[in-house]
């Protein structure tokens, strides 16, 4: 198991246990992501975490393919679920890196505050893009450091190999939109909740649902 890996097994628990930051905003992107749902479309969320999204979208889609590669996240999820009764996620122990499956597998991918935690961010979005159908949506909320918090990139490494922070990549709104279209998407909707507010810095959060071509 990687370091980033062990780092989020630790805190699945507390994680788990946090109230949702900034309800209102959590509550618009579910419903502008269920404007793009239809019933019969099969879904990938990658880096699921404990699991709430998945089954909030569970009733508006065919089936959710859910993987986060901390297997304390997955337990917890797979708790939420069964205490539900949802049939149709399936939660997975599993990284987004060594995921295959067949291309054009899925009608949407959720990638919701992961592809700031990436090393491979760019390997990630085209691997994303192949998974797709044509006219498939990638659909993304993510912490872009780099436009208030550009300097966290020299704290970054040391965080890290001390154990207090996962993996975390600085890119700024501009680097992602870039990232998506230089992959192949059209951004198709595209939101800035309120910032992120950290005790050591603001930083912009950026909703984006992208469109692989028809
Ligand atoms: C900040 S949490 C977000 C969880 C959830 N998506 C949410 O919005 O609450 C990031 C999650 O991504 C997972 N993660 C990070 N990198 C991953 C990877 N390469 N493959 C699978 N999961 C990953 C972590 O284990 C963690 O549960």
């Amino acid at each position: 198991m990687n370091a980033s890996a062990k780092f989020w097994n630790k805190v699945a628990a507390g994680y788990s246990r946090q109230p949702i930051a900034g309800e209102a905003a959590y509550q618009k992107k579910l419903q502008v992501t269920r404007e793009y749902f239809q019933p019969n479309m099969k879904v990938l969320e990658f880096g699921c975490g404990t699991g709430s999204t998945a089954i909030a979208h569970a009733p508006y889609v065919q089936h959710i393919q859910a993987i986060d590669f901390s297997s304390n996240m997955i337990e917890i999820a797979q708790a939420k679920a069964d205490a539900q009764n949802i049939q149709n996620v399936t939660f997975e122990p599993a990284s987004i890196d060594q995921m295959s499956v067949p291309d054009k597998t899925y009608d949407a991918v959720l990638g919701l505050n992961v592809l700031h935690l990436l090393e491979n961010k760019e390997e990630i979005i085209a691997k994303v893009h192949n998974m797709l159908q044509p006219g498939g949506l990638f659909i993304t909320s993510t912490v872009c450091l780099g436009d208030t918090m550009a300097w966290f990139k020299l704290i970054a490494p040391v965080g890290k190999f001390l154990g207090l922070f996962p993996s975390v990549n600085v890119f700024t709104i501009k680097d992602l939109e870039k990232s998506l279209t230089d992959a192949g998407f059209v951004i198709d909707y595209q939101w800035q909740p309120g910032d992120y507010k950290s005790p050591i810095g603001n930083a912009k959060i950026v909703f984006i649902v992208a469109k692989k071509a028809e």
